[in-house]
């Protein structure tokens, strides 16, 4: 594993003086859909003054008018380039990666049309940042381009939305509280008003319905991948029960959030992070004791029924790909997570919390990781990474400069 490391270590440093060459700092893929089009507003106000950024997309036409309303919003960028991708075409794809630093893409579902754009940012040594919570699509990856990313110094940093950087830098963030030297347990408990866009609500519904594939992708995975030997970190499932000290039923949630922590305290490039021994649960917070009863049996039964093509069409049909919430709706929406972790007789109670979720913050957050990746000085490590084990502090100060909230409550 440290020969692994080291490598990893050499190809970044290298990754990182071939990338100062390429024409664009950041290069967004999808800026002409509901989350894309978020993040590129997000990005042009927010990129240095000498930044370079560059939309990348399938239809010219519409392109051209996002360019145009970014000019809109932030006159003072420089020049925005307009690159031709589709993610059918790999040719494209490879352009795209070799002219960045780092690519974004918003192209999902990402299971159906993300694999093309990874695979390019891997061979060309380009940091990649997506909005996945796929897990069967984030283990695909690491079994397809983990080891050539490593080779090339590419950071492939999946799940940079609200799936999972709350949880994944929440925990870094609660962790770093307590001794590093001294088994960790920790519970995450999340709570949100929020309601899905057409492409989450897509996105959803393909990976529930590919169970199997969802297990495949996991055992290739689990076959490969290097334990580490000085460390073990674990996923609990809670029963449901009382949480005294955030007040909520706790009801388990299975995303991929979970499973996006452990591996970051399995790989954080310091063992003192998450300690020796971590272990953590990952919980929806209920206020109402009713909420328990139908979570329990609602999730199972919307998983069974998105198995029938006819039942998973007809509630795909419901909201279009390419609609969200309005502004108005997001401006009323908000998400907290708590976190209670304990080591020896230390106990802490820690909350990262925010507006909407699903779109105005998950677009802040995306952005904020592309420019992280692009303009701060990270630990030189390479391959696919979490945002906890890429970035850890750096993207929890850009974060909370940017206005979202991580606070100790006891
Ligand atoms: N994890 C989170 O927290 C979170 C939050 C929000 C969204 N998401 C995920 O983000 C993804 C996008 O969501 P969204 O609501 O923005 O979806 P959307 O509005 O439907 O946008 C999809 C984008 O993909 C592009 N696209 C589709 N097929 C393409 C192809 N073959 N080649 C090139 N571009 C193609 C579309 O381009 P055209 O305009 O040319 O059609 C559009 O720009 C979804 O997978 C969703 O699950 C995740």
């Amino acid at each position: 594993q440290s020969a692994q490391s080291a490598q990893s270590a050499q190809s970044a440093q290298s990754a990182q003086s071939a990338q100062s060459a390429r024409p664009y700092d950041v290069v967004l893929f999808g800026a002409t859909g509901f989350a894309g089009g978020l993040t590129a507003d997000y990005l042009v106000e927010h990129l240095p003054s000498s930044g370079r950024m560059a939309l990348a997309g399938r239809n010219r036409d519409k392109l051209e008018a996002v360019r145009d309303r970014l000019t809109g919003i932030n006159p003072d960028v420089s020049e925005i380039g307009l690159l031709h991708a589709d993610s059918t075409d790999p040719g494209s794809l490879a352009e795209v990666a070799r002219s960045a630093k780092v690519v974004i893409t918003t192209v999902g579902p990402y299971l159906e049309y993300g694999a093309g754009i990874v695979a390019a940012c891997a061979a060309e040594g380009t940091d990649y940042v997506d909005l996945t919570g796929e897990p069967e699509f984030v283990d695909r990856m690491f079994v397809e381009n983990d080891a050539t990313a490593r080779k090339t110094g590419a950071r492939i940093v999946h799940a940079c939305g609200f799936d999972s950087i709350p949880h994944d830098l929440g925990a870094l963030y609660t962790a770093r509280l307590l001794p590093g030297d001294v088994p960790i347990e920790m519970r995450g408990v999340v709570r949100t008003n929020a309601t899905m866009s057409g492409g989450t609500l897509h996105s959803a519904l393909n990976q529930f319905s590919r169970l199997r594939p969802l297990k495949e992708a996991s055992s290739q995975r689990h076959e490969i991948e290097t334990r580490p030997t000085d460390r073990r970190a674990k996923l609990k499932t809670e029963r449901p029960r009382r949480d005294p000290v955030t007040e909520n039923w706790l009801i388990p949630l299975p995303t991929i959030d979970g499973q996006i922590v452990k591996r970051s305290a399995r790989t954080a490039p310091d063992i003192e992070d998450f300690g020796p021994e971590f272990t953590y649960s990952h919980n929806a917070g209920a206020k109402k004791f009713l909420t328990v009863p139908a979570s329990i049996i609602g999730f199972p039964l919307l998983i069974a029924a998105v198995q029938i093509p006819p039942v998973r069409r007809a509630i795909a049909k419901r909201i279009a790909a390419g609609d969200g919430p309005s502004q108005e709706r997001r401006d009323r929406t908000w998400f907290t997570v708590d976190f209670v972790a304990t080591a020896a007789d230390k106990t802490v109670h820690t909350r990262v919390s925010g507006g909407d979720p699903g779109y105005t913050e998950t677009a802040k957050m995306l952005a904020e990781s592309a420019l992280c990746l692009a303009f701060d000085h990270n630990p030189e490590l390479a391959g696919q990474l979490t945002t906890a084990t890429a970035m850890g502090p750096n993207l929890i100060d850009r974060l909370t400069a940017a206005g979202l909230t991580f606070e100790v409550l006891s």
